[in-house]
C-alpha cells in the first residue's frame, strides 16, 4: 500500500482539493483501491466523498480525526488529508504512516513565511530527518507571469526539495469539490490545462523517487 500525506500547517493552501483530486486520480484513471483519511474535524474530505454519486468509482472514507485508521487490507493507496497548525506530537502521529508527504503552498507571503518555517518543524521530526518519507512541494493557486509566482518559484527552488507541480487557480476544483468528483472525472475539454498541470505530479507519485 502506498500512502501519500498532503500537510501543511496552513489552512486554505489546498490539502483537501489535492487530496481528493488524487483519490480520483487513482480511483478513476489508475483503477486502483483508495482510501481517503480525513484527518480534519472540518471534514471537508468527508464531504467530498458524500457528494460523490454511485456511477463514480468508490472510494473508501474514514473520518480519521475520530475514527481509528483501519485500512482494508486490499488498499493500494491511501491519501491522508490533514488539518491546518498540527505541530508536536499530533504531527508525529500524523507522519507515522507517511511515505511521501506532499507540501502545497500559495503565492502569498504569509504563506511563503508560515512555509519557511513549518518546513523547519517538519525537517526536525524523526522520520524526515531518517530521511523514512519523502517530501514533494506544490504551488497551487497559481496565476502565471505574476511577480508572486516568480517569487514563490524562487522560493520553493530554495527549499532544496522536489518542487513537484504548479497548479492553477481556477473554477474547476471548485465545480468538481461540489459534485464529489476530481477534475479527471470532468470533460477532458474543459479540464485539459488541469490535466496538463497533474501529470508531473502523478508521475512523480508513480515513480520511485517519491518514495524513501
Ligand atoms: N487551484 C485552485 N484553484 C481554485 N480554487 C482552489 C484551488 N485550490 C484550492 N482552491 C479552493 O480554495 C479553498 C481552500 O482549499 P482547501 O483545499 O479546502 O484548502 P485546505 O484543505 O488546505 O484548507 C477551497 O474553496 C478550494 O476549492
Ligand atoms: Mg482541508
Amino acid at each position: 500500500m502506498r500512502t501519500i500525506l498532503v500537510l501543511n500547517a496552513k489552512g486554505g493552501c489546498g490539502k483537501s482539493t489535492i487530496s481528493t483530486n488524487l483519490a480520483s486520480y487513482f480511483a478513476y484513471e489508475m483503477s486502483k483501491k483508495v482510501v481517503l483519511a480525513d484527518f480534519d474535524p472540518q471534514e471537508s474530505s468527508m464531504a467530498w466523498l458524500e457528494a460523490r454519486a454511485e456511477q463514480w468509482p468508490h472510494i473508501e472514507g474514514i473520518a480519521a480525526y475520530k475514527e481509528p485508521l483501519r485500512v482494508p487490507k486490499d488498499t493500494d493507496y491511501l491519501i491522508m488529508d490533514a488539518p491546518a497548525r498540527v505541530h508536536g506530537k499530533e504531527l508525529t502521529q500524523l507522519m507515522r504512516k507517511a511515505e511521501t508527504i506532499l507540501f502545497p503552498v500559495l503565492p502569498s507571503p504569509i504563506d511563503m513565511r508560515a512555509a519557511v518555517k513549518y518546513m523547519e518543524e517538519l525537517q526536525k521530526t524523526g522520520r524526515v530527518a531518517r530521511k523514512e518519507v519523502k517530501i514533494g512541494v506544490i504551488a497551487n493557486r497559481v496565476r502565471e507571469n505574476t511577480i508572486i509566482f516568480s517569487e514563490l518559484y524562487d522560493f520553493i527552488k530554495s527549499m532544496r526539495l522536489p518542487y513537484v507541480a504548479t497548479l492553477r487557480d481556477t473554477q474547476n476544483y471548485i465545480r468538481a469539490e461540489e459534485r464529489g468528483i476530481g477534475i479527471f472525472e470532468m470533460a477532458p475539454s474543459q479540464v485539459y490545462q488541469d490535466l496538463e498541470d497533474w501529470q508531473p505530479l502523478t508521475k512523480w507519485l508513480r515513480s520511485k523517487r517519491s518514495m524513501p
